[in-house]
């Protein structure tokens, strides 16, 4: 018996869950959650250039818990940790990469509220991704296989955003193209994102055995030197044109864990910044020393659209989420992390019907 699958939100990620879901031959979807009206009542194929599959999108959350659902694939702009707690309580599983990469370090409330929803529908919360999520996580810890012995985890990741089609994201949620006087690693929605960072570090913290006393954040801003049009938006000379991130989990002072993002928007990286190549930079400093650089595109060989190229971090992130399906319904009711649940991959990709 296939799993029943839910997909809540239709945007960059979400679309790429859903035809992820329609290929997946252990999964069966059998609702999608919008949040526009223009998508209400409109089919799954129609919202992702596929044929027809009778199941239509909704608003209405009741109408979609109502089913046997086993998972909810939840991957909207920002979590609301009452739906989920919702979710759960109904006795669906709930996947997500918007955020519970490492729970147990989350605001208490919250956690309790969730762990409870677990307990009492039976059900089980993953969150996972890219970053955060398999290169953040999940093969840091594989390469982490190979050590004898480990002083220093750094991931990087370089983006330039001007390439990510979800404006509201970049301008809303990431402050991009505000006054740099608005703009800290506190203010509520950099916040949000910056404790999924945050959670990372903490989780390959735990994982590795590297008892971090605490998780320090930093961030600075680079203003843009010119109008910039993004999507039809235009980030203005002066407001943020660059974000670099760190977030770094130390023991006795000493840096153990580190994650660092340098991201821009259309502009050119400072001279002081560290430049890796674009993509993510897992270096481990230990016995032996690992370094692995990983860029996700939409072929190698082929000759293809840039934008394709762009769509293939959004094909990567909600992919890893659909293949860790199977694994999470399988899992003992509560939180599973990314080192908790078994290495996670796509048993049916080589034999896709759209190769
Ligand atoms: N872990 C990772 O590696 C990783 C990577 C990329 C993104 N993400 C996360 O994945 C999630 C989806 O990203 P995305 O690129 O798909 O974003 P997106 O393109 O902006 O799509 C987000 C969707 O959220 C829905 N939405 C609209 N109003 C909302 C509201 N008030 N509250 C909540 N959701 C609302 C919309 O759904 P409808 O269109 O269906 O109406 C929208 O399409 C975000 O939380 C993002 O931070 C994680």
């Amino acid at each position: 018996m296939p799993y029943r699958v839910v997909q809540w939100a239709t945007g960059a990620v979400g679309r790429e869950a859903l035809r992820g879901i329609l290929d997946h031959p252990d999964l069966e979807l059998v609702g999608v959650k919008a949040y526009s009206e223009n998508k209400k009542g409109v089919d799954a194929g129609v919202l992702v250039d596929r044929p027809h599959t009778g199941i239509t999108a909704t608003t209405d959350i009741d109408q979609l818990l109502t089913n046997t659902v086993d998972c909810v694939l939840y991957t909207p702009r920002t979590p609301s940790v009452d739906d989920v707690c919702r979710i759960l309580s109904s006795g669906a599983n709930v996947v997500t990469t918007a955020f519970a990469f490492h729970p147990a370090s989350t605001e208490p409330a919250d956690r309790d509220r969730l762990l409870a929803a677990c307990r009492t529908g039976g059900s089980s919360l993953h969150g996972t991704g890219l970053n955060p999520g398999n290169l953040g996580a999940v093969l840091p810890l594989a390469m982490a296989g190979m050590c004898r012995d480990i002083s220093a985890v750094t991931i990087q990741e370089r983006a330039d955003w001007s390439m990510y089609d979800s404006v509201d994201i970049t301008f809303g949620q990431m402050m991009f193209g505000a006054d740099p006087a608005d703009v800290t690693a506190e203010v509520p929605s950099l916040a949000y994102t910056s404790d999924l960072f945050r959670q990372q570090v903490w989780l390959l913290g735990e994982s590795l055995g590297a008892d971090l006393d605490e998780v320090t954040t930093e961030l600075e801003i680079v203003p843009a030197s010119v109008d910039r049009d993004v999507f039809g938006t235009t980030l203005k000379a002066g407001t943020v044109a660059g974000q670099r991130w760190r977030w770094t989990g130390r023991r006795a002072g000493q840096a153990v864990i580190q994650v660092e993002t340098l991201w821009t928007v259309g502009e050119r990286q400072p001279k002081h910044w560290p430049t890796p190549q674009h993509g993510w930079t897992i270096t481990i400093e230990g016995t032996p020393s690992i370094q692995a650089h990983v860029v996700t595109l939409a072929s190698f060989v082929r000759d293809v659209p840039l934008s394709d190229h762009v769509q293939a971090a959004s094909v990567a992130t909600a992919m890893q989420a659909v293949n860790a399906v199977p694994a999470v319904c399988q899992a003992a009711p509560g939180f599973v992390t990314m080192a908790d649940i078994p290495f996670v991959w796509n048993r049916a990709a080589a034999g896709s019907p759209h190769l």
